[in-house]
C-alpha cells in the first residue's frame, strides 16, 4: 500500500523531498503558507520532474503519475490521515516547534511519524513540545533530494525503536536512500564537518587571501569536489548556511562554528545564494 506522506514546507528541501516520495508511489500532501508558495513549489517540482524525463530518469507517464500524486494546501488538518509527516520549514527552532505542537495534535490519534529535515537543530526541542515524544526523529534528506542518496537518521533520547526503525524502512526500501545515524547533537555528522569547512573558505574570502573564484577552482581542481565551497554554500542557501553555524556556535561555543560578519552581511542584505538570484555568484 502507498504510504500516505505530508510534508511541511515546499522550498528547495520540501519540494524535493515531497518529490522523491512521489516518484516513488507515496501519496503526498505538501502544507506551504499561501496560494502563491503552493504555487511555487508546484513549479519547483515540475521543473524537477521535467528535467528527470529530459535525462531519461522517468517517462513521460512516470512523470505524470507522480505529478497526480502530489496535492498543495495551506492548512494542517489534512495531515490527519498521513502515515508519516516530514517537516521542511526555514531553520528557526520557534517556527519548526510551533509546527511539531500542531501537528503533534492534528496526528495524535493515527500515531504518525513525525520527522524534521532540521540540518541543526536539536530534535529532542522539536519532540519535547509534543504530547507523544517517541514519534518524533530527525531524518535529514540533502540538496539536490532526487540526486544526492543519503539520509541522516537522528533518534532523540526519547525516539522509540519502532519509530526508529519505521523512519529507516521509509528512507531506506521505500525511497532507495542511504541511511547513516548520527547522535542527537547539533550539525549530526555531515554539517558537523561541511560547515566548519564552508564557513573557512568565506573567511579566505573575507580576509582578502584568496578570490571566491579561486578560492572554488582550488578545491574543484585540486581535490576533486564537484563544486567550490562557495558555490556550495550559495545552492544550500547563504541564510539556511548561517542559521545551521549559528545552532551548532550555540550548542558548542567553538569559534569554528561562529558563522563571519560577511555571512551575516550577505544574508541581512538579502543575498541568499542561488534562490535569490545573488550569492557569491549571480544567478
Ligand atoms: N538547503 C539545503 O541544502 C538543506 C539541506 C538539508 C536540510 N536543509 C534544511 O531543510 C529545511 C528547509 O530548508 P530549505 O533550503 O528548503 O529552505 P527554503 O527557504 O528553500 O524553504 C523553506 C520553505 O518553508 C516555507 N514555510 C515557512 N513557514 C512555513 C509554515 N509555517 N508552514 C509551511 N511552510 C512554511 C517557506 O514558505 C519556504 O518555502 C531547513 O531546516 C534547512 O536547514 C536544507
Amino acid at each position: 500500500m502507498a504510504e500516505a506522506v505530508g510534508v511541511v514546507g515546499g522550498g528547495i528541501m520540501g519540494s524535493g523531498i515531497a518529490e522523491v516520495a512521489a516518484r516513488n508511489g507515496c501519496d503526498v500532501v505538501i502544507r506551504e503558507v499561501d496560494a502563491t508558495a503552493c504555487d511555487a513549489s508546484r513549479h519547483r517540482i515540475e521543473r524537477s520532474l521535467d528535467k528527470a524525463v529530459r535525462v531519461g530518469k522517468l517517462t513521460e507517464a512516470e512523470r505524470d503519475d507522480a505529478a497526480g500524486r502530489l496535492r498543495y494546501v495551506t492548512g494542517f488538518e489534512e495531515f490527519a490521515d498521513r502515515d508519516l509527516v516530514i517537516e521542511a520549514v526555514v531553520e528557526d527552532e520557534a517556527l519548526k516547534a510551533e509546527i511539531f505542537r500542531t501537528v503533534g495534535k492534528v496526528t495524535a490519534a493515527r500515531g504518525t511519524l513525525l520527522a524534521s529535515n532540521t540540518s541543526s537543530i536539536p530534535i529532542m526541542r522539536l519532540a519535547a513540545v509534543t504530547e507523544d515524544p517517541e514519534r518524533v526523529i530527525g531524518m535529514h534528506f540533502f540538496n539536490p533530494v532526487p540526486v544526492l542518496p543519503l539520509v541522516e537518521l537522528i533518534p532523540s533520547l526519547l525516539t522509540s525503536a519502532e519509530t526508529m526503525e519505521r523512519a529507516r524502512a521509509f528512507a531506506a526500501d521505500r525511497l532507495g536512500k542511504h541511511t547513516v545515524v548520527g547522535k542527537d547533537r547539533a550539525g549530526f555528522v555531515v554539517n558537523a564537518l561541511l560547515i566548519p569547512y564552508l564557513l573557512a573558505a568565506i573567511r579566505m574570502v573575507e580576509t582578502g587571501f584568496a578570490t571566491v573564484e579561486d578560492v572554488d577552482v582550488a578545491m574543484v581542481s585540486g581535490c576533486a569536489h564537484p563544486m567550490g565551497p562557495l558555490a556550495l554554500a550559495d545552492l544550500i542557501g547563504l541564510d539556511t548556511t548561517a542559521a545551521v553555524a549559528n545552532s551548532m556556535y550555540a550548542e558548542f561555543k567553538e569559534p569554528l562554528y561562529a558563522p563571519p560578519p560577511l555571512l551575516l552581511r550577505m544574508v541581512e542584505g538579502g543575498r541568499l545564494g542561488r534562490k535569490s538570484g545573488q550569492g557569491f555568484y549571480p544567478y
